[in-house]
């Protein structure tokens, strides 16, 4: 439960939990496959450096990040393992990238050639992965384009080319477009391999892919989710292999800071979309869309199941039924959300709820890599038999120590 804290909000995260996912993941892989442990997005929300020095500590022998800063966070915190930057970089990008000995994604020419250069500038060598694009439609040489490329790209100076890798876009909802995928994959690897051209780090498998296609897990496995104790959309926990534990390490809280009697008929939040069906107490918490509460990035429906599901749920919510609304849960239940949820004040129903007052922590869910990262993490851990608890501090200027 939520430890004495004194902020409004804050997510509570076990860092126990996350070494013991990081070992049982570890524990899952063959000898010899190794572990990038994926900490964009600050660390899945978790918090980049708590995380990553979790994962270094449990054996990652990689880390993954989007964006090059990230990478550099990375270093100037002392960790120097290797960080592979999965999105290309801008021009321009290159020289900070290089010196601070991060491994590079190329998906063209023009990013081999601009990666090489600044190795030269530099006087250090650029270690790159090549990515192949094999179905995800977003970045990466499709086998042509590296086809066209490979002979310009073999001879460029400073480029040392590590990996190569493909990412899954439905590893868990569509086997035979995956089947496909690894194909195309695995295809080029052995053209590359006709032609002399032998890298030696191959890497295809993300959570989902892990767990459903060991054979597939090659030199490397690049996994975020399970570290994070979130099991991939489709899979389900009775069907993880014998000795994956995992532990939820996220607790997102609130505290009540106000009561508001409220009676039969009146309405609730901005849009009066809320009519109130009997006399009740309404929990005024601090926190709302703005600290990413209550977000659902909209996805287009998959197919019409999803569409479905999405039109009764706008239909329920339109006729006040309760239908997807938010629940929040404190110690003597679950309360629904009333009305819109504000853009930094949120409205629940306690009325059948004893015991609660002003201050009366309040347990939240929420996508953790859209809660704000100035929401105060609080980490957990044990350290010498000692409950240790530390908290990342938002500085002035944004940054996060
Ligand atoms: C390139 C790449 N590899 C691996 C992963 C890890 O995916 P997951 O969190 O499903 O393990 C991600 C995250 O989406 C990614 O962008």
């Amino acid at each position: 439960m939520g430890q004495a804290v004194e902020f409004a909000s804050w997510v509570e995260v076990d860092l126990d939990a996350i070494a013991g996912n990081v070992a049982a993941v570890r524990g899952l892989l063959e000898h010899g496959v190794r572990l990038l442990a994926v900490v964009k997005a600050d660390g899945y929300g978790h918090g980049l450096l708590p995380v990553a020095r979790v994962a270094v500590d449990q054996g990652a022998e990689m880390l993954g990040v989007t964006h090059p800063g990230d990478g550099v966070a990375l270093r100037q915190a002392g960790i120097a393992i290797p960080v592979l930057v999965f999105r290309p970089l801008l021009p321009g990008e290159e020289d900070a990238a290089v010196k601070h000995g991060l491994t590079l994604s190329v998906g063209s020419l023009p990013q081999a050639e601009r990666l090489s250069a600044a190795a030269g500038r530099i006087g250090r060598t650029a270690v790159a992965h090549l990515k192949i694009e094999t179905g995800m439609g977003r970045t990466g040489f499709t086998p042509e384009a590296l086809r066209a490329a490979l002979d310009k790209l073999l001879i460029l100076p400073g480029l040392q080319l590590e990996g190569i890798y493909t990412h899954f876009a439905a590893a868990s909802g569509d086997p035979d477009f995956t089947r496909r995928q690894y194909r195309i994959f695995n295809d080029m690897v052995e053209e590359l391999r006709e032609r002399g051209v032998q890298i030696p780090l191959r890497h295809v498998c993300n959570s989902a892919a892990t767990l459903l296609y060991p054979e597939w897990r090659l030199e490397m496995v690049r996994v975020g989710n399970l570290l994070y104790g979130q099991l991939p959309a489709g899979i389900k926990e009775h069907t993880l292999p014998d000795g994956l534990r995992l532990k939820d390490p996220w607790s997102f809280w609130t505290r009540v800071v106000h009561l508001q009697p409220v009676r039969r008929g009146d309405t609730v939040g901005y849009g009066r979309t809320q009519r109130i069906a009997r006399d009740t107490v309404l929990a005024v918490l601090p926190i709302g869309y703005s600290d990413g509460f209550g977000l659902d990035v909209a996805a287009r429906p998959a197919d019409w199941v999803d569409l479905l599901k999405l039109l009764v749920k706008t239909a329920g919510s339109f006729f006040g039924l309760p239908l997807g609304i938010h629940h929040v849960t404190v110690d003597t239940g679950t309360a629904p959300v009333l009305g819109r949820i504000g853009m930094e004040l949120t409205c629940v129903d306690v009325g059948k709820l004893p015991a609660v007052s002003v201050g009366t922590p309040v347990r939240l869910s929420g996508r953790r890599t859209a809660i704000k990262a100035s929401i105060p993490r609080v980490y957990v851990e044990e350290k010498a038999d000692q409950t240790k608890i530390h908290c990342r501090n938002v500085l002035d200027n944004g940054e996060i120590r």
